[in-house]
């Protein structure tokens, strides 16, 4: 699988999977040849995440798993036992990246950044990152840190327009990754996207998934079917034309975004 910044361009998301339903969609992820889990402490999900894995044979050194240290556990005393807590649960030695989930409060900010290298120095995390960072926020942590923020996960789609992100997170050796890269589904039904499945022959979702990696940024799907599961993998047996490119990213400047939690979000670019 192609990768950016050392991260496979596609992954497989596990919100809002927990329990059983968890444990089956990474077991059938792992089993179709997905090699990338996204999951997060907000989540719930970890120690689900962990027995999947564990149950389903794959060489730990083989996978790509990613975790995100929730706002509450930002702080210089939480850190460290959160991330502790994140690799028991999830039954591993240390992630591959590590993420601050939400931007932190002003005060835990540079606090935050230096736990997050930390984690790596200790061999915790192998590389780190953050998510829903904005420009002036990844500029500021790039700043802080003493090791390189390789991602930055955020939401990435063709109804919203994160152009100027990209380009700044490029400036920066950041790669970004889209979450919520079908909108949910409202991606599937954009009048845009719609057009340019019905002519390629491809469904609306590869169209979407296509789109975001061939931009160079990680795409983070969520699925609980194997067919669609499937179908996700098959964005790289094929490419958009520079105009079809262009179609969508016309189609990204209605800007609706999806995720915005009162009291986490930061002052949107
Ligand atoms: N960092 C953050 O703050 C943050 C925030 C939100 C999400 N995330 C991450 O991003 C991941 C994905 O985001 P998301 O779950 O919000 O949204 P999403 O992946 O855009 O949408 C998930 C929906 O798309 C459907 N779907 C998936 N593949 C499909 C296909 N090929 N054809 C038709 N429908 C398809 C799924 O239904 P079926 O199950 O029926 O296939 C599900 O209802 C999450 O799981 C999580 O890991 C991170």
């Amino acid at each position: 699988m192609k990768t950016a910044n050392g991260i496979p361009l596609l992954g497989y998301g596990t919100y809002p999977l927990t329990g059983a339903e968890c444990r089956d969609g990474v077991a059938m992820a792992l089993d179709l040849g997905l090699r990338h889990i996204d999951t997060a402490q907000l989540y719930d999900n970890e120690k689900d995440v962990g027995q999947a894995i564990a149950k389903s044979g794959v060489k730990r050194g083989d996978i790509y798993l990613v975790t995100k240290v929730a706002r509450d556990n930002l702080g210089r005393r939480h850190f460290s036992h959160s991330l502790e807590d994140s690799l028991a649960k999830l039954d591993v030695d240390y992630v591959d990246l590590l993420l601050i989930h939400w931007p932190p409060e002003d005060e835990d900010f540079d606090s935050a950044i230096d736990s997050l290298c930390a984690a790596q120095s200790s061999g915790l995390a192998r590389a780190i990152g953050v998510s829903n960072f904005t420009i002036p926020l990844m500029r500021r942590a790039a700043k802080r840190a003493s090791l390189p923020l390789i991602n930055n996960q955020v939401e990435f789609h063709p109804l919203l327009d994160q152009s100027r992100v990209r380009e700044e997170a490029e400036k920066l050796g950041i790669v970004l990754s889209a979450y919520s890269p079908l909108g949910r589904g409202a991606v599937l039904k954009d009048p845009a996207v719609v057009e340019v499945s019905k002519r390629l022959g491809r469904p609306p979702s590869e169209i979407a998934l296509r789109w975001i990696v061939q931009q160079g940024v990680v795409a983070l799907p969520m699925t609980t079917k194997t067919e669609n599961a499937k179908s996700n993998m098959r964005i790289f047996d094929f490419e958009l034309s520079p105009a079809d490119m262009a179609k969508l990213t016309q189609a990204s400047k209605q800007n609706r975004r999806l995720i915005s939690p009162t009291g986490w979000a930061p002052k949107w670019d």
